[in-house]
């Protein structure tokens, strides 16, 4: 898609990836509509923007109905939208057993059925040509502890993305999909962040997603993997899932040490 003076929906827009989506959009020339819980944070994005009178906002908890009607309405009474990013997100890192069963729904809510609802949706009224762009993790194809239900979600959209892709071809509209990999924003605690560096894990900047994010955009890339050496192990993990369990064994002892320390 052409990104210069495009109408490109972006939920998650105050996050830290969000931002620098917004960021990186709108130096291209995009047109974007930020969307967010929190008023005062969508408003400073805003105005942080280059050419921020092209920019709208919609204060909307896509968890909700009332958030998605919220959504739907703004588009119906405005403009026809070129792209949809689907980037709203959020996990908990504890194990199975030390869950409340409201933090496990809400999770799946906010990372697979919100954005299904919203890819839904915007069958109606994305342009046709029109890019829808979910943003997944390597997490959904790399089963991790501490982190099983964010696992099923993002695992699930990446299929969900994979046979909605299918069902449109030739229609127009494309679905793709990002799985980034650890990356600096506030959505990992300190703990993470620790583990993360013991385990050797790499981390990107938000900037560095944001880059993918174009790139993807602009070829319409069906499915992209972030980081050297994770987008081997999402391959190992799908053919050879034995030789990943066997590495993350050797791990479990450090995975542990921080999953209590986050839940104690
Ligand atoms: N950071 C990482 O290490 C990493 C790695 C791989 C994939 N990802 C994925 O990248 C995406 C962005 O993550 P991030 O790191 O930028 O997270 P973040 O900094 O925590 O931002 C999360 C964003 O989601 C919004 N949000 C949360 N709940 C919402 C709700 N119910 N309704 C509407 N908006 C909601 C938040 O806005 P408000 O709170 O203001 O509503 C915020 O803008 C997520 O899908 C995440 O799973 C992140």
């Amino acid at each position: 898609m052409k990104i210069d003076n495009s109408t490109i929906i972006l939920t998650g827009a105050t996050g830290g990836i969000g931002q620098a989506i917004a960021q990186a959009l709108s130096k291209q020339g995009a047109n974007l509509v930020l969307i967010g819980r929190n008023k005062k944070r969508l408003a400073a994005l805003k105005q942080a923007l280059p050419n921020q009178d092209k920019h709208a906002v919609i204060e909307a908890d896509i968890t909700s109905k009332e958030g998605l009607n919220a959504i739907n309405e703004w588009v119906r009474s405005n403009t026809k939208i070129n792209a949809l990013i689907n980037n709203a997100g959020s996990n908990d890192f504890s194990l199975l057993t030390d869950r409340r069963q409201a933090q496990i729904t809400d999770e799946i809510q906010l990372n697979l059925i919100a954005p299904i609802l919203l890819c839904q949706s915007s069958l109606s009224w994305l342009a046709q040509p029109g890019v829808i762009l979910n943003i997944g993790s390597t997490f959904g194809s790399i089963g991790f502890p501490g982190y099983t239900s964010y696992c099923a979600a993002k695992a699930g959209l990446h299929r969900f993305t994979e046979a909605l892709d299918r069902e449109l071809y030739a229609t127009g509209i494309r679905a793709l999909y990002l799985a980034p990999r650890a990356t600096e924003t506030s959505l990992n605690s300190d703990a993470v962040n620790e583990m993360n560096r013991q385990l050797g894990n790499k981390t990107d900047s938000p900037q560095v997603v944001a880059k993918h994010v174009i790139t993807m955009l602009e070829k319409e890339i069906s499915a992209k993997w972030i980081g050297w050496p994770e987008k081997l192990f999402a391959r190992i993990n799908q053919l050879l899932p034995s030789l990943v369990s066997s590495a993350i064994r050797k791990q479990q002892d450090t995975i542990h040490q921080y999953i209590n320390r986050v839940s104690h």
